[in-house]
């Protein structure tokens, strides 16, 4: 077997880390949400998560990603944020920065906080705001989750941003690096829409094949790359290597060292598998088993993921 397929079936022995969907509740209706977050109020009850958090405190699992929907938006979310000091385990919150002061001067003395991922997708509100708030275009909702980056630029706290490139941003890429800086972001995930949810719904409005074009131009990805250099900027951009028909489908890490749990306890090895046709053949209900992640990790569903991860699902370009 090829030695880099054999590579992608040498999955760690255990999870490192596990991505969580506290909440489906959101303060924006994104049109290009792959959930479709912000209309079902569905959250894992406190009581689970607890039982769930405690459990991986007693794996080798390093750290979890506190997502949603807007996890600041779940209804315990400080007394989330105090548990998580509590049993003393390390945890990323992905967010779109928009939250009260009251939670960010929790979130910010919060010993257990490794990062925190924000959504920023323009740098100026329009673009920002074209898939974020396309209707009122609200230029608050930008303010603020500049205001949340800037504070935790004061505060130090490291930083990654995470930009979907759409049609009325692809134009700015270039500029995205020296804006960040200036933000003190430490890391820049990009990546191309994925056509699930409201994505799907939208696909027309937010793609454009002048972004697939942009990024299989050697010249440009080298440009990007030199700038996010001089400007201290690590470069995520291992979901546009799925563009470039040679490379074989999954770079990610879903099943190999990382999975999901959504709202309704299901593990998934990639977040967006709820949203596929593939969701019930690759999932495995946690409910009665909150406390085995080895039987997850092994099922079969999740093996036979890593053998599709070979061949890609036919209709996701991750
Ligand atoms: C689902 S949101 C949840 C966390 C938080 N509410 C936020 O906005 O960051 C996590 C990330 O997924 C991205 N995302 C959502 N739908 C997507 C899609 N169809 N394609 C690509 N990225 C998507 C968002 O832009 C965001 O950066």
């Amino acid at each position: 077997m090829d030695k880099k397929y054999q590579d992608k079936l040498f999955a760690k022995k255990a999870p490192l880390h596990v991505h969580i969907s506290i909440t489906s509740d959101c303060n924006l209706k994104c049109i290009h949400c792959y959930g479709s977050y912000g209309i079902i109020k569905k959250e894992i009850p406190f009581n689970i998560l607890k039982k769930i958090l405690a459990y991986y405190k007693k794996t080798n699992i390093l750290y979890v990603n506190i997502s949603g929907g807007e996890p600041t938006k779940y209804s315990k979310f400080i007394n989330l944020i105090k548990y998580l000091d509590h049993i003393e385990l390390p945890y990323y919150l992905t967010s779109n920065g928009l939250f009260s002061l009251k939670k960010y001067n929790l979130i910010k003395k919060s010993k257990m906080l490794l990062a925190f991922k924000i959504s920023l997708d323009g740098t100026n509100p329009q673009s920002h705001l074209y898939i974020r708030d396309p209707i009122k275009k609200n230029k608050k909702i930008y303010n603020n989750t500049l205001k949340t980056l800037n504070q935790l630029k004061k505060d130090e706290i490291y930083t990654i941003v995470g930009t979907l490139i759409h049609s009325k941003n692809y134009k700015e890429i270039l500029e995205f690096p020296k804006f960040l800086n200036k933000l003190n972001v430490k890391k820049w995930i990009i990546g191309p829409l994925l056509s699930k949810g409201r994505g799907k719904n939208n696909n027309k409005n937010i793609n454009s094949n002048e972004i697939i074009k942009l990024f299989k131009d050697k010249k440009f990805i080298k440009k990007l790359n030199k700038e996010c250099i001089i400007n201290n900027i690590e470069l995520d951009l291992s979901d546009f290597k799925t563009l470039d028909k040679k490379d074989y489908y999954f770079k990610c890490g879903a099943g190999i060292h990382y999975y999901h749990i959504s709202t309704n306890l299901i593990a998934y090895p990639c977040p967006l598998l709820p949203y596929t046709r593939f969701a019930k053949n690759y999932s495995y209900k946690i409910k009665n088993n909150l406390n085995n992640i080895n039987k997850i990790w092994n099922s079969i569903q999740f093996k036979n993921w890593r053998i599709q991860q070979i061949k890609g699902c036919p209709d996701c370009k991750l």
